[in-house]
């Protein structure tokens, strides 16, 4: 490869050669490959030592290449318009003659597929004549990645290139919907629900005990530290890394603000920084304050069950 290439030429380069490049997107970092390439996807599993079973998210850079592969309806172009490109996935029918690699759908009749909405992916996707399968960036069940030094962590010399596309402005993955038949909200993300419902017209809840198993992505170990949580806590134990969202006159060093005058928002963006870093020091035990439940506090009260595995 010469030198001197620009970043998003380096990441084509891997890429039309079927390798993974990590790419930035505004909710986390992703691990990207040639969605149409069966030796490129097969290489992504294998990173992310991720069941061949679990799906990937196609990431598109408009219209025009989407609808070769999926069948668009109106629910659809309605959330498009509106939202797009944003935090949400969107799971549709795939179309008989699409050339998506059946690593990708796990041989099934359905495509997820989203609009990430990071200006360096955008020109990226637009340089390339493919659309990127790309599940989140970290090893599986583990916590994702929202900068460039996380997929390090996660990878290593394993991947050939980081696309630098900074920290990740949301910081929690995509709100997936369900539109091939009556739309159905199957995870939690950055994108709320109470939005999609005014456009939609629809009054649609996230239910957990719908029927995800199918889908090992939803399944409860997941976005894990590896360490026991504690979910509610008013007060740590000793030694325990204390997760907080409100400023307290105490200073401690277990101490780790997420925010400091419950912003969820600012909660979010820093939730899986705030995870690594804890991790990272090697604490035993995580306490968690009380997170509200509503707006961003459903999806991160959502991935901290599942990372506690309760
Ligand atoms: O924000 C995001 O969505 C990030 C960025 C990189 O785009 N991606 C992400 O991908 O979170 P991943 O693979 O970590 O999570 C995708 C989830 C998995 O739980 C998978 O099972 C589910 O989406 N999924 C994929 N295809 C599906 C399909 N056709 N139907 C239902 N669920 C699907
Ligand atoms: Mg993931």
């Amino acid at each position: 490869m010469k030198k001197n290439l620009s970043n998003i030429k380096k990441s084509k380069y891997y890429l039309d050669k079927n390798e993974c490049v990590a790419i930035p997107t505004e909710t986390v970092y992703g691990l990207a490959a040639n969605a149409y390439s069966n030796k490129a996807t097969s290489k992504i599993f294998k990173l992310k030592k991720r069941p061949k079973n679990n799906p990937l998210i196609v990431h598109y850079p408009n219209l025009k290449i989407l609808k070769k592969d999926c069948v668009l309806n109106k629910n659809f172009f309605k959330l498009y318009k509106k939202f797009c490109p944003g935090p949400i996935t969107f799971v549709l029918k795939i179309k008989k003659n699409s050339k998506i690699s059946k690593n990708v759908t796990n041989k099934k009749n359905t495509l997820a597929v989203r609009f990430p909405n990071h200006k360096i992916t955008i020109q990226l996707l637009k340089k390339i004549n493919y659309p990127l399968a790309a599940p989140s960036a970290n090893i599986s069940t583990k916590i994702s990645s929202v900068s460039p030094e996380d997929v390090k962590d996660e990878f290593g010399k394993k991947l050939k290139f980081i696309l630098n596309g900074g920290r990740s402005k949301i910081g929690i993955e995509s709100t997936i919907i369900n539109l091939t038949s009556k739309p159905e909200i199957l995870r939690l993300g950055g994108m709320q629900i109470k939005e999609l419902n005014k456009v939609l017209g629809l009054n649609l809840k996230y239910n957990k005990n719908l029927k995800k198993t199918s889908y090992p992505g939803q399944a409860k170990l997941h976005y894990s530290p590896d360490i026991p949580i504690r979910l509610n806590v008013k007060n740590s134990k000793r030694g325990e890394a204390f997760i907080l969202i409100k400023k307290r006159k105490k200073i401690d060093k277990n101490f780790f603000y997420i925010t400091k005058n419950k912003n969820l928002k600012e909660a979010g963006r820093n939730l899986y920084k705030t995870l690594r870093k804890i991790k990272k020091k090697k604490y035993s035990s995580i306490a968690v304050e009380k997170i509200p439940n509503k707006s961003l506090g459903l999806a991160i009260n959502d991935r901290l069950k599942r990372a506690s595995n309760k």
